[in-house]
């Protein structure tokens, strides 16, 4: 392993310039490492984000060599081969605010346009639901449950690019979530509000964001279910 790492880190906002740093290689660096290293021992007003380290926040997202990746959890060996350079760069498909963070507020707009959150109806159920683990929507619930709202799907996404009103793989599988939680009362305008046409009928099935979330959920999924829901819901004549 060479001594020396190359990093080359964008500085600025949509205008701006790589910047570029040598720091030591070490064995099991993460790319999060090597960006803390920078701000604290190099340089004091990159900016960045980061919350937890362990792959909970989904806060640390960036654009590593060209694909978006959480970097707390990505070690700088699993994405370039000895003596290569280090490329970061900030989330695609935000607005940067400085450096390698970007503005999450239109992405979780969206998770709120597409109503992804819990609605209990009219009436609450006073005690816990019981809703047992073998059910077929209770697996099609957890099977996206675990999204940590990284904004690496989303990055990913080429329709997001073309159309920056679409919903997006994050806020569709939130959806999802919620249409197979047998909880909710919320179903009629949740399916109304992802059939819109920045909705899931937007969705060209690239696959990125299921290849790219680092929990390994697949929006793609997500988003055929919620298609098919569409289209019982229209068969059974329900407006
Ligand atoms: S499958 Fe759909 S949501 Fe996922 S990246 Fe492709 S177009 Fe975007
Ligand atoms: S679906 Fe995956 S990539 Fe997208 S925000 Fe959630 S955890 Fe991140
Ligand atoms: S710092 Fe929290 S997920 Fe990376």
């Amino acid at each position: 392993m060479t001594d020396t790492l190359r990093v080359e880190i964008w500085r600025g906002t949509e205008t701006g310039q790589f910047q570029t740093f040598d720091l030591p290689r070490r064995e099991h660096q993460t790319v999060l490492d090597v960006v803390t290293e920078i701000q604290r021992e190099h340089d004091a007003t990159l900016s960045y984000r980061f919350a937890c380290r362990v792959g909970m926040c989904g806060s640390c997202a960036m654009v590593v060599n060209g694909r978006p990746r959480w970097t707390c959890r990505t070690r700088v060996s699993e994405v370039i081969d000895d003596g290569e350079p280090l490329r970061l760069e900030p989330l695609r498909n935000f607005a940067v605010v400085k450096d390698l963070a970007v503005e999450m507020t239109q992405f979780f707009d969206k998770w709120k346009a597409a109503q992804g959150y819990f609605e209990p109806g009219a009436e609450p159920a006073k005690d816990f639901a019981v809703v047992p683990p073998a059910t077929r929507e209770r697996q099609a619930a957890d099977a996206g449950i675990e999204c940590i709202g990284c904004g690496v799907c989303y990055s990913a996404c080429d329709v997001v690019a073309w159309d920056s009103d679409y919903l997006g793989p994050a806020a569709l599988n939130r959806a999802w979530t919620l249409v197979n939680d047998v909880r909710d009362r919320g179903q009629g305008t949740r399916l109304d509000a992802v059939s819109s046409s920045d909705g899931c009928q937007a969705c060209h099935t690239h696959m990125s964001c299921t290849q790219f979330c680092p929990k390994a959920i697949e929006p793609t999924y997500a988003i055929a279910g919620l298609k098919r829901a569409m289209i019982k819901r229209a068969l059974r004549g329900v407006r």
